[in-house]
């Protein structure tokens, strides 16, 4: 897909004429213009060409009630141009900047399966960056897809988008931003028997090599040796063994804050001896989301050499029943001396994380961010839409808030309160790794808690209910959103940038 802006003021009127196109759809090979209104509200979001349009708009109400929020409309104006109205006022409830999200990708899909060569994208209203970067956000989730599965591979046409005038626009940071997208997008996607912890973990190695980023990979040998039992645990009824991988990146800078991610990397989640029921059990093939998007969002970081100190630390894992498999009532013993009770071999994105957590701590991170797909429960709390946050900090709510809320991730703080803490106590091991009731999410945040150490500061990101999606939803298709890793890299940037609330 190409992005240009163009360098001239009014390059539309140069281009071919209305001669020139033919038969693709009637519109031909012409540029298309593309005019942003929002339906309801009758208002329009491009300027310019924009205004005549709209007056048309009020004269042929007729033409456009249908609730289609895409249409090629052929207009006499003078520049005898073919006129994609895109409505940006469609879905309820979003943003300004997530409906121009949402426009781009619309517009974008349409360019495509109608083969469009060229799309004019006029001045915005109250024109900015940050609104064409949502636009050209749009456009680049629409050109995502996964189908090295398919025989049949997706049709693709190089479409071409010119906005009208030049503003500057660092089309190479959204480019990187993206390409680390859908890297982690198609990591999330991998069905489980192509992305086994092994797999994973050789894929962070040719990273590391490629972004000069420092990386230690434990294996089986080396996560005895060090204690990191959680790891262990979970891994054992797989025959793919586990493993934690570590890439540090460091610039030459001195820099104040260290940030350390840490991403739940259950390659498949069955369950384990606690095995979940059929439905749907395919898509736990996401369960390593996390560990994506940590991945994901260093190399991002590297490539755009943000100055600050920045650890992915990715706990992977199979979860599987097998002969050497966890049990139920299982008791090991984790990184800071404490005793684990194993009493549900489903809940194991938390028995892998403390691992990881443990390994932030070691490393000397300022902050430590986790990102795991750990409860149903977040699902049926906050939906599809909005991931579940829970920090000790108030400081770092509101820069991860802040930076999910720029680029289309919404988070909700959740409750953190001890008093749930107590579900958790065992009578036989320090812990338990489930409760017996209770707010599941929170009280896996705050089996977590136990294992951070009180002076650092520190958010849990559950993503269990937005980064995998059934059917079509928002920018996304079928599968993975990567949702957080935008908010991650935006929060590494404002970190690096002291930009940060306190
Ligand atoms: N990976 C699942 C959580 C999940 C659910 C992710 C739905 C994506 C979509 C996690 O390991 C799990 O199984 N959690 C259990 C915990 C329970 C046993 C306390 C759950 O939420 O049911
Ligand atoms: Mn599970
Ligand atoms: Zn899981």
């Amino acid at each position: 897909m190409k992005k240009k802006s163009s360098p001239k003021g009014d390059s539309a009127k140069e281009s071919q004429g209305p001669n020139k196109r033919q038969a693709n759809g009637w519109w031909g090979e012409g540029p298309v213009f593309v005019f942003l209104y929002d339906k309801r509200k009758r208002e329009a979001i491009t300027n310019g060409v924009a205004e005549e349009i709209l007056q048309f708009i009020k004269e042929s109400e007729h033409s456009l009630h249908e609730s289609e929020a895409l249409r090629v409309i052929r207009i006499d104006n003078e520049y005898s141009h073919p006129v994609l109205f895109v409505d940006t006022g469609k879905e309820t409830g979003l943003d300004q900047l997530d409906h121009l999200r949402m426009a781009g990708y619309r517009l974008a899909k349409w360019a495509e399966n109608n083969a469009i060569k060229t799309l004019m994208i006029p001045p915005l209203k109250e024109d900015s960056l940050e609104k064409r970067y949502a636009i050209l956000q749009g456009l680049c989730h629409a050109s995502y897809t996964f189908d090295k599965y398919k025989s049949k591979k997706r049709k693709r046409t190089d479409v071409e988008y010119l906005f009208a005038d030049n503003m500057e626009i660092d089309g190479n940071s959204l480019q990187t931003l993206f390409s680390g997208i859908d890297f982690a997008k198609d990591l999330i996607n991998e069905p489980g028997n192509a992305l086994t912890p092994e797999i994973m973990a050789n894929i962070a190695q040719s990273i590391a090599s490629k972004h000069g980023l420092a990386i230690k990979i434990r294996r089986t040998k080396e996560l005895e040796k060090d204690g990191y039992n959680g790891i262990l645990t979970v891994g054992r009824g797989s025959k793919n063994e586990p493993a934690m991988v570590t890439l540090s990146y460091r610039p030459k800078q001195k820099c104040i804050y260290h940030l350390a991610f840490v991403g739940k990397g259950i390659t498949f989640d069955t369950g384990g001896i606690c095995l979940k029921p059929q439905d749907k059990m395919s898509e736990m093939k996401c369960d390593m989301s996390g560990a994506a998007i940590v991945l994901a969002a260093i190399k991002v970081i590297a490539e755009l050499k943000f100055p600050i100190e920045v650890d992915a630390i990715l706990c992977l894992a199979e979860n599987r029943p097998g002969e050497n498999a966890m049990l139920p009532g299982d008791i090991f013993r984790a990184k800071n001396g404490k005793t684990v009770m194993v009493e549900n071999t489903d809940a194991e994105g938390r028995l892998v994380l403390i691992d990881g957590l443990a390994e932030a701590a070691e490393l000397g991170a300022t902050h430590i961010i986790d990102i795991a797909t750990l409860t149903g429960a977040i699902k049926r709390a906050l939906g599809t839409s909005i991931g579940g946050l829970f920090s000790n900090s108030e400081g770092l709510t509101e820069t991860l808030v802040e930076s999910g809320a720029e680029n289309g991730e919404k988070w909700w703080r959740m409750p953190l309160d001890e008093e749930y803490a107590d579900s958790l106590k065992d009578s036989v091991a320090d812990i338990r790794n489930i409760a017996d009731d209770g707010p599941g999410a929170t009280v896996a945040a705050l089996f977590l808690k136990e294992f951070v150490k009180k002076d650092l500061q520190w958010a849990h990101l559950d993503i269990a209910g937005v980064d995998f999606v059934s059917k079509s939803y928002k920018y996304t298709e079928y599968g993975a959103t990567a949702f957080g890793l935008k908010t991650l890299v935006e929060t590494a940037k404002k970190y690096s940038m002291d930009e940060i609330r306190s």
